[in-house]
């Protein structure tokens, strides 16, 4: 009886084992990752997958949801780049629109833009029509050191998002 208990023990340990050594597996493979493309055409872009170094990005990273949607000090962070980085000249203090048109949705002239990864690829590599690729490496061609940080995306996300509290992105 008492072998039987053991042999039981142990073949759950080994069960426990295997499962968890599966999901570490799955989540670090590069395979898994969120396919990007521009707004431009819709062709594929690659960014570099070391820029993603914060959790938050990296979460992005694995599944195109933006964690920091609905975190205060995210959204405060956000609310510096948005103005850091000029998108209040265009678009307005409050992003509500300027000569660039009003950010909070639900209605967007690109309509992926309802989405948090869509949003992330118009900022990320600009659109044609007037918004400029603000990415590190493509804002500024004279200086690759130059642009947001994917997780500086994502935190201009948050700030952007929190104007319309029916639109997380993240649906
Ligand atoms: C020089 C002016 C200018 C600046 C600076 C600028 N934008 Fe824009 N942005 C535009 C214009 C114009 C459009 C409309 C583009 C189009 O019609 O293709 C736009 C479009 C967008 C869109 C798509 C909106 C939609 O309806 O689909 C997003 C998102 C956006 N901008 C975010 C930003 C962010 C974030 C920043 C700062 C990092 C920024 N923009 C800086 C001019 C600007």
């Amino acid at each position: 009886m008492q072998r039987q208990l053991i042999l039981v023990s142990a073949l759950t340990l080994a069960l426990l084992a295997s499962c968890s050594g599966k999901t570490s597996g799955d989540s670090s493979a590069s395979g898994d990752s969120v396919k990007f493309v521009t707004t431009q055409d819709g062709s594929a872009m690659e960014i570099k997958s070391e820029l993603f170094d914060t959790p938050a990005a990296k979460e992005f990273l694995a599944t195109g949801k933006n964690s920091y949607v609905g975190n205060a000090d995210a959204v405060t962070a956000g609310k510096k780049l948005f103005q850091m980085y000029s998108c209040t000249q265009c678009h307005g203090g409050d992003a509500g629109g300027q000569t660039g048109p009003s950010l909070h949705g639900p209605d967007f002239k690109y309509a992926k833009d309802a989405t948090n990864k869509g949003m992330f690829e118009t900022i990320w590599h600009g659109t044609n029509g007037g918004m400029g690729a603000k990415g590190k490496g493509l804002m500024d061609p004279s200086d690759p050191s130059n642009g947001l940080m994917p997780d500086d995306v994502l935190k201009i996300q948050a700030w952007v998002r929190s104007h319309n509290e029916k639109l997380t992105g993240n649906e």
